[in-house]
């Protein structure tokens, strides 16, 4: 199959499309390197722009008829960055998002792949989460995500479009041969920042929220390899017409996540066994707009797309921190 993968210089994209190559598949990258590194794109077929421009994506249709499906990954994804530029994250994640899609359609390219978020969940009691329960999406960016499987949802029901959502947990690790991994400088994510802590980067972890309704006290999440989310979307996208046929829908809605929930101070263990030394730490107030958290149920993408998460997260710690030594070679800078 031949899949068009926006944002596929990304952490998360150029991930998903080695998971492709190696199932076979040939991914054709659109991304405007508004943030992915060019050296993440490789050798692969590369369409430098913006997923608005519609002559851009007509031009590339062209060139490429046997395209299959989409799988739609290019956003601005920094929380706190959100809360300061709402415009420009309802204009490029909403927005630019529709063009997209409406010329998806238009050029008779139907099938798209959605990355959608967990941090769209409301709080729930036991923190498990299926894709029915309730919704309180926390920032600007979630409220943009929230937006777009609505959209989808709306445009699948009224024209050619097909959706299938997938709501990530909470990625981490690195592609297993180490060609990508987080890129950005001072990762504000929770492994970026031990990774940082234990090489010395930084002081500090800082554990924020102490306090909150958790056997510990800490944050609870779902941290999933990003290897096993990319072999998420290569099943999703063999399987697209089956997985709507199944559910009787022109869109759906999966998570993708492990199933376990692991608090903060759980992750800082597993962290220091791998790593094999204590981390620094400190502990601070949760900072505005923290979700105490939550973890999949995964019943929906284990029946529908035959897939379940496979690597540990001793795996996924393991691969972030071979990729913080090797980064450099790849990208320039520590
Ligand atoms: N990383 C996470 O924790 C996480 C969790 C849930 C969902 N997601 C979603 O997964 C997707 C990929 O995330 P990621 O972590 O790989 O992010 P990323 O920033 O590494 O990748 C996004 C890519 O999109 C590109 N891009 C942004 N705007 C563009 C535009 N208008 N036109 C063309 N390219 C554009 C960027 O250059 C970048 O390469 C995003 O949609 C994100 O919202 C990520």
């Amino acid at each position: 199959m031949k899949v068009l993968v926006t944002g596929g210089a990304g952490y998360i994209g150029s991930t998903t499309a080695k998971a492709l190559e190696e199932a076979g598949h040939t991914p054709v990258i659109l991304d405007s390197l508004l943030s992915g590194p060019r050296a993440f794109v490789r050798d692969r077929i590369f369409y430098e722009g913006d997923i608005a421009d519609r002559s851009l994506l007509r031009r590339l249709a062209a060139e490429h008829p046997d395209i299959d499906a989409t799988i739609h990954m290019a956003a601005r994804i920094v929380v706190p960055e959100s809360v300061q530029q709402p415009y420009e994250y309802y204009r490029d994640n909403v927005a630019k998002s529709l063009d997209l899609f409406d010329e998806l359609t238009s050029l008779g390219l139907p099938r798209v792949l959605f990355s959608s978020s967990a941090s769209l969940y409301a709080t729930k009691d036991g923190f498990e989460v299926t894709e029915d329960d309730a919704l309180d999406p926390p920032s600007p960016y979630a409220r943009t995500k929230r937006m777009m499987e609505q959209a989808l949802q709306d445009m699948a029901a009224a024209t050619e479009l097909r959706a299938v959502i997938l709501r990530y947990f909470n990625p981490i690790g690195s592609d297993p041969d180490l060609e990508s991994g987080i890129y950005v400088k001072e990762p504000s994510h929770v492994l970026g920042q031990l990774v940082l802590a234990a090489r010395g980067q930084k002081p500090t972890f800082t554990v924020t929220g102490t306090d909150l309704p958790t056997r510990d006290g800490t944050g609870i999440r779902d941290y999933v390899h990003v290897w096993d989310l990319a072999r998420a979307h290569v099943r999703a996208v063999e399987q697209f017409d089956d997985v709507l046929a199944a559910v009787g829908a022109p869109s759906t809605i999966v998570n993708i996540g492990t199933g376990d929930g692991v608090t903060v101070r759980e992750l800082i263990a597993s962290f220091e066994s791998v790593f094999g030394a204590k981390v620094p730490l400190d502990e601070a107030p949760p900072r505005p707009g923290d979700a105490v958290g939550a973890f999949a149920n995964v019943d929906k993408a284990r029946e529908l797309l035959g897939w379940t998460a496979e690597l540990t997260i001793d795996d996924a710690i393991g691969s972030a921190l071979a990729w913080a030594e090797k980064r450099h070679e790849i990208l320039g800078y520590e």
